[in-house]
């Protein structure tokens, strides 16, 4: 069995975990969202419990259960998980940003429920961006505040004709200044609600890429396995 889980690899560490989707509010009864199942934030939550961690789970819009034995706060839109993001990551020594955030949310929230209008005109939604919740917390740490010194992104990506599925998660790694990028492939029924994954680990720290395929929970003890030697490593 993988090292993570045999010897309590995070006992007397504490972890902050964000899965799921956010939704933002167009009205009261409507939202935008998006497909995430919290699946592999999930998994990589219980392979940190398992390991001995003591793991905040801050989980947005999600198709399973959150993981039992975490202490499990519920977020709703990007500003909510930000917010939470913000209370509990400073107390923490790693944060696993899983969590299938919004780039964009609606520029205007309507009170009431919008009504199909009469002379038959259809609504504009206008969009603005949302806040970029890691991005923030690696500026954050830089600027001297409390914040993980194990700061983990997830990437989906598609690859297109200029740049590989890794080209674009090394570009994103580097943007992001987080210490590991867990990159995905994304496209038709891959990944989104899927039981398995393939997934490569990227490093800041210039080491070799680190590949992981099979069920979601076996990909999270692998992405808990490389945190644990990224937490050993910045004790040393
Ligand atoms: N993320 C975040 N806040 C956002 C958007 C993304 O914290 N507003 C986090 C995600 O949780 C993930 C990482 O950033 O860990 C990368 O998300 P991704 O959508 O792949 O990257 P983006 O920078 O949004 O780039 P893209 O244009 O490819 O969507
Ligand atoms: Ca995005």
């Amino acid at each position: 069995r993988p090292a993570a889980q045999q010897n309590g690899a995070l006992s007397g560490r504490a972890v902050v975990v964000t899965a799921g989707g956010t939704r933002e509010a167009l009205d009261p009864v409507r939202y935008l969202g998006n497909r995430s199942s919290g699946k592999q934030g999930v998994a990589v939550a219980e392979a940190a419990l398992a390991a001995g961690a003591r793991v905040t789970f801050i989980g947005g819009a999600m198709s399973v259960e959150p993981p039992a034995g975490a202490e499990v706060v519920r977020v709703e839109s990007t500003q909510e998980l930000h917010d939470a993001v913000m209370a509990h990551a400073p107390d923490a020594d790693a944060l696993v940003m899983a969590a299938a955030v919004a780039d964009f949310r609606p520029a205007e929230y309507m009170d009431s429920k919008i009504k199909k209008s009469e002379d038959g005109s259809n609504p504009v939604i206008r969009l603005e961006r949302t806040p970029d919740i890691l991005a923030e917390a690696v500026q954050a740490r830089a600027a001297g505040q409390p914040m993980p010194g194990t700061i983990i992104g997830f990437g989906a990506e598609t690859g297109d004709a200029t740049a590989s599925v890794l080209e674009f998660g090394a570009a994103k790694l580097t943007r992001k200044g987080c210490e590991m990028l867990v990159v995905n492939q994304v496209g038709r029924d891959k990944v989104f609600g899927q039981d398995t994954t393939e997934v490569t680990m990227l490093f800041a720290d210039g080491r070799e890429p680190v590949a992981a395929a099979g069920d979601k929970s076996e990909v999270g003890v692998a992405i808990v396995t490389e945190l644990a030697g990224l937490l050993d490593r910045m004790d040393q």
